[in-house]
Parts: structure tokens; sequence; C-alpha cells
């Protein structure tokens, strides 16, 4: 296997399954970058810029460990080491928010790390760098991997943009909200999901890695599957903004469907989130907000009430 890995078509092959692109044909010129769009879109370009979508990927800091940091710092940041021409290490030392310091990388068991050959079978390391970047990776010197920019930026989403940027009225370009619900799950799940080892889909609604899949756990909800495809992401998510952590922010989108619903316990002053999308825990220093909205039990965030009284 790592014969045929070595062959340069293969190693081709195997970059391209990770282009993540709407237009499979386009190649690395068709992507413009971000700032390419700051002239026209000055709004759109500084908002996202400041987005966790933007700064999910960056050269480790001399402070930092490792060459890259993987990871905006919302709760994580995880470094990943060049070792040779055949591999890279992701590090066995993760910066956690809420410890505010290091401790051991989830999945991991001590602080050696843990090696992966860039063109192993399950390509890891070249996801990690396709999920966390935009456009199409490239192999520099001695099989570096190059990203084509960093971070989660626009035309993730809107599509390459050469066209578009020198002729804008000819060459429109998509956005997500085009899509139909389902469609946008399957969309964002090109990275927002979980993937087991070998790159199967984990959909155990159970399973504490799951906490994290946000797409598979909305679509499994009473509310997307009773709404008539009106529940997407974007009715919580502003595309170009950072992520809202004001719990209580979120209820007047649960109240565009939910008017002046009733508790038979008194609930007011408290976020409708904070109950009905409670926060699991995904090892010992990260959390998630459960995006299967329903009722749950104190003590038990990851499986609805219903569900465990009908066990
Ligand atoms: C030279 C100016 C210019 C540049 C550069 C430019 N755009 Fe535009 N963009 C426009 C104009 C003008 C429109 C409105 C076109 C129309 O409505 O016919 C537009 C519309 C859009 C839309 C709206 C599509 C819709 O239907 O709602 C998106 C999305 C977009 N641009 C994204 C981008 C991105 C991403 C970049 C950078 C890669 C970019 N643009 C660069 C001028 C520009
Ligand atoms: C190319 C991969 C990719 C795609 C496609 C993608 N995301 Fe993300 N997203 C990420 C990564 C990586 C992060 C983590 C940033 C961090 O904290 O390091 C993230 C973080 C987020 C966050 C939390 C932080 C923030 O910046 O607000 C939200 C919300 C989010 N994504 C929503 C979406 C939605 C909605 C879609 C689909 C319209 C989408 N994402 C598509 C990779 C992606
Ligand atoms: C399938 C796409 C995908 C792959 C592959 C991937 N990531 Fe991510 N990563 C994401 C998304 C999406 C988030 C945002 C998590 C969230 O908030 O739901 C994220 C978040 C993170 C974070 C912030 C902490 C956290 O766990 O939320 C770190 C650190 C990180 N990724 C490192 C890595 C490293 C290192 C690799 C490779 C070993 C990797 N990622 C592979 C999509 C991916
Ligand atoms: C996570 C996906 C995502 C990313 C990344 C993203 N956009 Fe958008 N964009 C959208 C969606 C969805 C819309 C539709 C309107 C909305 O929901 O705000 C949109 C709409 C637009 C529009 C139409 C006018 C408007 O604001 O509604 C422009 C222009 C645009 N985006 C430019 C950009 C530029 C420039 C960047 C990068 C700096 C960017 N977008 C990054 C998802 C994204
Ligand atoms: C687009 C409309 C829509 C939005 C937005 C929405 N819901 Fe729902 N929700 C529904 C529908 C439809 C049902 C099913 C009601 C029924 O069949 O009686 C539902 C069911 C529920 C249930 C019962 C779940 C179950 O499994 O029995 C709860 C709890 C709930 N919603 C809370 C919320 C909260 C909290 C928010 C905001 C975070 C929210 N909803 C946002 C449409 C929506
Ligand atoms: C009904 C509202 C709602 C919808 C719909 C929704 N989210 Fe969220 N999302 C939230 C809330 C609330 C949080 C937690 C915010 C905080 O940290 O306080 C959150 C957090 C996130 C985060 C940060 C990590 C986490 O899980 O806590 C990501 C990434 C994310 N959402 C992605 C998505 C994607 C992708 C979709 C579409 C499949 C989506 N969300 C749909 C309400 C929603
Ligand atoms: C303190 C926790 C708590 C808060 C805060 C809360 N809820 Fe609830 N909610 C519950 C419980 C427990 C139930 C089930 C018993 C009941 O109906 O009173 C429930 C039931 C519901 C149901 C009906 C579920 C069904 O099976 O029919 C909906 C819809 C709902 N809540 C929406 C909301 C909305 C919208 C908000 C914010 C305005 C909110 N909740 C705030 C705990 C909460």
């Amino acid at each position: 296997m790592s014969i045929m890995m070595g062959c340069p078509k293969m190693r081709a092959a195997a970059l391209s399954v990770f282009y993540l692109i709407p237009v499979l044909l386009a190649g690395p010129a068709d992507y413009v970058g971000a700032e390419a769009c700051r002239p026209c879109h000055a709004a759109n370009f500084t908002s996202q810029s400041n987005t966790s979508h933007a700064r999910a990927l960056a050269p480790s800091s001399p402070s930092q460990h490792g060459d890259w940091a993987f990871g905006a710092g919302l709760q994580a940041i995880t470094y990943v080491t060049r070792i040779d021409r055949e591999s890279y290490r992701e590090d066995g030392l993760t910066w956690y928010r809420s410890l505010n310091g290091h401790a051991i990388t989830l999945g991991q068991h001590d602080e050696k790390g843990v090696i992966f050959r860039t063109f192993d079978p399950a390509a890891r390391i070249l996801k990690c760098f396709a999920c966390h970047s935009t456009g199409p990776l490239s192999l520099g010197k001695e099989d570096e991997v190059i990203p084509h920019e960093l971070g989660v930026r626009c035309e993730v989403c809107h599509g390459p943009a050469a066209a578009h940027v020198s002729d804008p009225a000819h060459n429109p370009l998509r956005t997500p909200a085009q899509l139909t619900a389902a469609a946008m799950n399957r969309f964002c799940a090109q990275c927002h999901r979980t993937d087991s080892e070998t790159g199967e889909e984990l959909t155990d609604l159970r399973d504490f890695r799951n906490a994290r899949d946000q797409t598979l756990r909305l679509a499994a909800s009473t509310c997307f599957r009773r709404s008539n495809g009106r529940l997407n992401c974007l009715t919580c998510h502003s595309p170009h903004r950072e992520l809202d952590q004001n719990a209580s922010s979120y209820d007047v989108r649960c109240q565009t469907c939910h008017a002046n619903k009733v508790h038979r316990q008194p609930v007011a002053g408290q976020a409708c989130v904070s109950c009905h999308m409670p926060r699991i825990p995904n090892g010992p220093y990260l959390s998630f907000a459960n995006h299967r909205i329903a009722v749950y039990s104190l003590g038990n965030p990851i499986l609805p009430a219903r569900a465990q009284a009908a066990r």
C-alpha cells in the first residue's frame, strides 16, 4: 500500500478526494481567496475574518508548540508537527480554554503524540488540513502539505470565485441559503460530523463522541422533522459572524415557532436552550450544545427524557 501511495498519480487522487468543493473540476487557480472580496464586500469580509471559521488553522506562533495550530481557540487548540517526508505528528498536548492550560489531546493517551503517515489510506492528516482550510490542498517540497488558504473562508460556502471577481454581474455566486434544510445539513456535514478512525460516519445518537455532530443531531430532532424544512443551521447562526455565546439570544429563534409555550413549571428567566439544548461533555475539557432539541432530564444531556422512558 505504501508503495502505491508513493506513486504520484495515487497521491494526486488521494488529495483530490479532499478538495471538498462544489465544482469538482475547479483547480487552485479558480480560488482567489478572501482578500479578493474585500474591495466590494468590506462588511462581510471584516466580520467573517473574526469568526472561528476564519481562524480554524494558522501556523503556530513562537509561544505555541509545533508547526501548525488547529482550532481557533473557542474551545481548544491542537498542534501538528511535520516530522519528515512521510509523516506528521498530532501533538500529545492540547491547549484547552476551560483549563486555560495544556492537557492530553482528546483521543490520545499520553504526551508523546500520534504519528500519521501523510499517504496513509485513512489520510487523517490530509483530512485535518482539508476541513480546516479553503480550496484544494497541494504538495510542496518533500511532500509537505500546503493548504491553499488558511481557515474556513468565503469560497468554502460560495464556491470558487475567480470568474465572479473579474465580472460579478455575469458570474453570480451561490449561497448555502439557497439549499433545502436537508441539503444544508449535508453541505455543512462535509466538516460538521464525526468519523471513526476508518472514515465511516458515526451515527449512534447515544455516543458521546457524537456530541459535536450538529448535523446528525439537528436532523434527529422533532423540531426539524415536523417543520417542513423551515429549520436549518441559519435559523440560529449568522454565517459571517462569530458564534453567539449568550444563551438567551436564541430564545427569539425558538419563539418564531413556539410562541407562548406554557410550561407546567415556571421557566421564566432561563434560556430555552439551557434546558432543551443542554451541553454534552466530550472528554474532560470539551462540551457541545446538543443539537437534538428536546426535553431532557437533569443529569442526562444526551438522550431525550422521552427516549429514556421508552427504553
Ligand atoms: C469587483 C467587485 C466584486 C468582487 C471583488 C466580489 N464581488 Fe461579490 N458581488 C459583487 C456584486 C456587484 C454583486 C451583486 C451582483 C448582482 O446582484 O448581480 C455581488 C454579489 C455577491 C454575492 C451574492 C449572491 C446572491 O445571490 O445573494 C455573493 C455571495 C458574493 N458576491 C460573494 C463574493 C465573494 C465570496 C467574493 C470574493 C471571493 C466576491 N463576491 C468578490 C461584486 C464583487
Ligand atoms: C470546510 C469545513 C467546514 C464547513 C463546510 C463548515 N464548517 Fe463550520 N466549522 C469548521 C471548523 C473547522 C470549525 C471550528 C473552528 C474552531 O473553533 O476552530 C467550525 C466552526 C463552526 C461554528 C462555531 C464557531 C463559529 O465560527 O461560529 C459554527 C456555528 C459553524 N461552524 C457553522 C457552520 C455552518 C452552519 C456550516 C454550513 C453552512 C458550516 N459551519 C460549514 C469547518 C467547516
Ligand atoms: C471532517 C472534518 C474535520 C476533520 C477531518 C478534522 N476537523 Fe478539527 N474540527 C472540525 C470542525 C467542524 C470543528 C468544530 C467543532 C465544533 O465546534 O463542533 C473542529 C474543531 C477542531 C478543534 C477545536 C476543538 C474542538 O475539538 O472543537 C481542534 C483543536 C481541531 N479541530 C483539530 C483537528 C485536528 C488536529 C485534526 C486532524 C487530526 C482535525 N481537527 C480534523 C472539522 C474537522
Ligand atoms: C459558513 C458559510 C459562509 C462563509 C464562510 C461565507 N459566507 Fe457569505 N453567505 C453565506 C450565506 C448562508 C449567505 C446568505 C445570506 C445569509 O444567510 O446571511 C451569504 C451571503 C453572502 C453575500 C450576499 C449579501 C449578504 O450579506 O447577504 C455576500 C456578498 C457574501 N455572503 C460574501 C461573503 C464573503 C466575502 C465571505 C468571506 C469573507 C463569505 N461570504 C463567507 C454563507 C457563508
Ligand atoms: C422552524 C420551527 C421551529 C423552531 C425554530 C424550533 N422548533 Fe421546536 N418544534 C417545532 C415543531 C414543528 C415541533 C413538533 C411539535 C409537535 O409536533 O407538536 C417541535 C418540537 C419541540 C419540542 C418537543 C420535542 C420532542 O421531542 O417532543 C421542544 C422541547 C422544542 N420543540 C423546543 C424548541 C426550542 C427550545 C427551540 C429553540 C432552540 C425550538 N424548539 C425551535 C418547530 C420548531
Ligand atoms: C435552534 C437553534 C440552532 C440551530 C438550528 C443550530 N444551532 Fe448550532 N448552536 C446553537 C446553540 C444554542 C449553540 C451553543 C452556543 C453557545 O456556545 O452558547 C450552538 C453551537 C454550535 C456550534 C459550536 C459548538 C457546539 O456544538 O456547541 C457549532 C459548530 C454549531 N452550533 C453548528 C451548527 C450547525 C452546523 C447547524 C446546522 C446543522 C446548527 N448549528 C444549527 C443553536 C442552533
Ligand atoms: C428550566 C428548563 C426549561 C426552560 C428554561 C424551558 N423549557 Fe421548555 N420544557 C421544559 C420541560 C421540563 C418540558 C416538559 C414539561 C412541560 O411541558 O412543562 C418542556 C416542554 C417544552 C415544549 C413542549 C414539549 C412537548 O413534548 O410537547 C416546548 C415546545 C418547549 N418546552 C419550548 C420551550 C421554549 C421555546 C423555551 C424558551 C422560551 C423553553 N421551552 C424553556 C423545560 C424548560
